[in-house]
């Protein structure tokens, strides 16, 4: 008799523990994620770029020119302070590229090219709310150095646009990410420094966008992301909370076999 109480209370503390894990799994993953979420030391500008939008092309000259590497290891720095003041890129979209003159850019030896992309990159975390004032203090330094390859930002009813060269103007789209040191920001328009090219390239005019895309407004990081970060944990909390059922209900049968 004392056997078989014994026992049981054994089955029932079996019992509670994973009632307790299934409980525990079963809560929402944004309830154990504090308001600080740790933030990823640094963002994959590869992945970024070739996942979140229409950004090949820029990608494709990054990776050839090797600017990639230099961009990213900006990126990488976690200790980020004076000398390390994070990285801002500004990331044509594919549209950007398709509309100026092919042979320009073919034309381009791989010195000039590598000027072009570097000349899309500011050497400091630049958020969007950091634009207003931009546009009041004059031309911001890139990567390229030089005034040449300084991109002039306005700032107008909320719409931010950046100009450099022959580009008068080049509309920020979108904000792909923005989390300190790192901002990448969509261009409707490529930059087109006079110190890569000489003469004006010609450049199509802008088709409207069959779907435009949203105003920049806030400083968020990209929906995107934070979305497949959610859904991994999330099926991961479901795979945990299916191991703690399947190991409840053998404990279950178990506990009437006892008795
Ligand atoms: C970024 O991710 C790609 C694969 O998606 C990988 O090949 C590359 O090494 C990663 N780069 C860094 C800097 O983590
Ligand atoms: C950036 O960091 C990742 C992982 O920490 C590493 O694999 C990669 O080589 C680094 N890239 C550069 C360019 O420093
Ligand atoms: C490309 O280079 C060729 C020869 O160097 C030149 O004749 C031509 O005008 C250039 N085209 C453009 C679009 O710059
Ligand atoms: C930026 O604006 C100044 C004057 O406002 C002008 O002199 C300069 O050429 C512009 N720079 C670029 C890169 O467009």
């Amino acid at each position: 008799m004392e056997l078989k109480s014994a026992v049981l209370a054994i089955a029932v503390l079996c019992l509670a523990l994973p009632l307790a894990a299934l409980s525990q799994s079963a809560q929402p993953p944004v309830a154990d994620t504090p308001a600080p979420a740790p933030a990823p030391h640094h963002v994959n500008l590869t992945d970024l770029l070739s996942l979140a939008g229409p950004y090949g092309t820029f990608l494709d000259y990054l990776e050839r020119t090797d600017v990639l590497r230099t961009l990213q290891s900006m990126a990488n720095a976690t200790d980020v302070d004076a000398s390390h003041p994070g990285l801002t890129v500004f990331a044509p979209e594919d549209s950007a590229f398709a509309a100026v003159d092919a042979a320009a850019l073919s034309n381009l030896t791989s010195d000039e090219l590598r000027t072009l992309m570097l000349c899309h990159a500011a050497p400091r975390y630049l958020p969007l709310s950091s634009f207003a004032a931009l546009a009041a203090s004059g031309p911001v330094a890139t990567l390229a150095g030089g005034s040449q390859c300084a991109v002039n930002v306005t700032y107008a009813a909320g719409r931010i646009s950046v100009a450099s060269g022959w580009t008068s103007k080049a509309r920020l789209v979108t904000s792909v990410y923005s989390t300190r040191p790192v901002a990448v920001y969509a261009l409707d328009a490529v930059l087109l420094p006079r110190q890569v090219f000489p003469a004006e390239p010609a450049v199509a005019a802008p088709v409207p966008a069959p779907a435009p895309s949203p105003p920049v407004t806030s400083d968020g990081a990209p929906a995107g992301a934070t979305e497949r970060g959610a859904s991994k944990s999330l099926s991961c909390r479901l795979g945990d909370a299916g191991g703690a059922l399947v190991a409840y209900l053998s404990l279950l049968g178990f506990g009437f076999l006892m008795m």
